[in-house]
């Protein structure tokens, strides 16, 4: 005998008969549950909802689940033509958001609504339609017998049976339909990670992260001050971040932060005799070296150095890089060496980037040499 015993196994559903005697059909919204002192739950009487022995309201609660199910197919639908026809670069007012990406919001509104309309199909169909019995369960030895194993089998018959998978057709079509359509979002956005797109993504990714807004001359400015910095400005040991002099130019240009992303620095300072190789010949300036802040690994930025030995540590997965050795890899999952833009001085003996950086900057992804 199987050890799930149901409360009440009068409870399954009963379509077709009346509200059962003594049962006002008003009263079958009242919760079980009434408060301190209330009976415990085992001697709770069971009341049955309308749905089990009311045929229309049984229907209705079916159309309401297969409803939600093929809304939920719909916007998955609209996900697919929203990124397909919204520009990355169209804007929409949002009440409480103000001027937002109408490409984003878009596809963040329909992927929720296709999210929730699944789970609420699944939780209209448990309240209205599965069987509302309480099932107990006896602890007992893990391993199963041969008969419990018999028992497992009919106890997931009786379920299928029960939760009218095999019963409710058009619940089970829906429900299979939105399950089905539901990951194409994740498929459909991978199309960025290898071909170029409209608007400011007019390249592949290994175009996008080749060029950086550093050019030769450009001047080094601090993150968040935005000056200018002088050698001297920097102590050995220090670490200062830093951008090129028109990021914010470049920023309000493209109305993005992709620029600011990829620009990021870090420049360090270490005694020039401690600094035993760079990615070319004289990158450094008396001892002070620049490499990108994105870490090759995911793109965290990094900040993390510990200027006695050098390292670079990556806060996200703990790659560690050495900068007194070109910025190799030395722990972690990164597979490649974070990229060294070269600097020198100009005539006003400010700091500026000699050359771009000769590497594409960022993650690694498959086109990158
Ligand atoms: S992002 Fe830096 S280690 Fe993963």
């Amino acid at each position: 005998m199987s050890d799930l015993t149901t409360r009440d196994e009068g409870a399954t559903p009963d379509h077709g008969h009346s509200a059962p005697e003594g049962v006002n059909p008003d009263d079958l919204a009242r919760p079980l549950y009434e408060g301190p002192g209330a009976l415990p739950a085992a001697d709770i009487p069971h009341r049955p909802r309308r749905s089990d022995f009311d045929p229309k309201a049984a229907r209705r609660a079916e159309r309401q689940v297969s409803s939600l199910f093929l809304l939920s197919g719909l916007m998955v639908v609209l996900f697919i033509v929203a990124y397909i026809a919204i520009s990355p670069q169209a804007e929409v007012y949002v009440p409480l958001f103000g001027v937002i990406g109408a490409q984003n919001f878009a596809l963040g509104l329909t992927f929720g609504l296709a999210i929730f309309c699944i789970g609420a199909g699944a939780i209209q169909w448990a309240k209205k339609l599965m069987p509302d019995v309480e099932v107990v369960q006896e602890r007992h030895p893990l391993a199963s017998t041969p008969h419990e194993d018999v028992e497992a089998e009919e106890q997931y018959e009786r379920g299928k049976e029960e939760s009218g998978f095999a019963q409710y057709r058009t619940i089970r079509r829906t429900l299979i339909t939105a399950m089905v359509l539901f990951p194409l979002p994740l498929i459909v956005l991978l199309r960025d990670l290898w071909s170029p797109r409209g608007g400011s993504l007019t390249a592949s990714p290994s175009e996008f992260l080749s060029t950086t807004a550093w050019v030769e001359g450009m001047p080094i400015v601090t993150d968040g001050t935005y000056q200018k910095l002088r050698p001297e400005e920097i102590p050995v040991g220090g670490l200062v971040s830093a951008l090129p002099e028109d990021i914010n130019e470049i920023q309000e240009a493209e109305h993005n932060l992709n620029a600011r992303g990829k620009a990021a620095i870090i420049l360090v300072r270490m005694e020039p005799d401690e600094i035993r190789s760079q990615q070319g010949e004289g990158w450094d300036y008396q001892g002070i070296l620049a490499y990108s802040k994105i870490c090759t690994h995911v793109g965290c930025p990094i900040a993390l150095y510990e200027h006695r030995t050098h390292h670079l540590l990556c806060p996200c997965h703990q790659s560690t890089f050495d900068l007194a050795d070109a910025g190799n890899v030395i722990f972690g999952p990164a597979a490649r060496r974070m990229p060294q833009l070269p600097i020198g001085v100009n005539e006003e003996g400010f700091l500026v980037a000699k050359a771009p950086f000769a590497e594409p900057v960022g993650p690694s992804f498959w086109e990158r040499g």
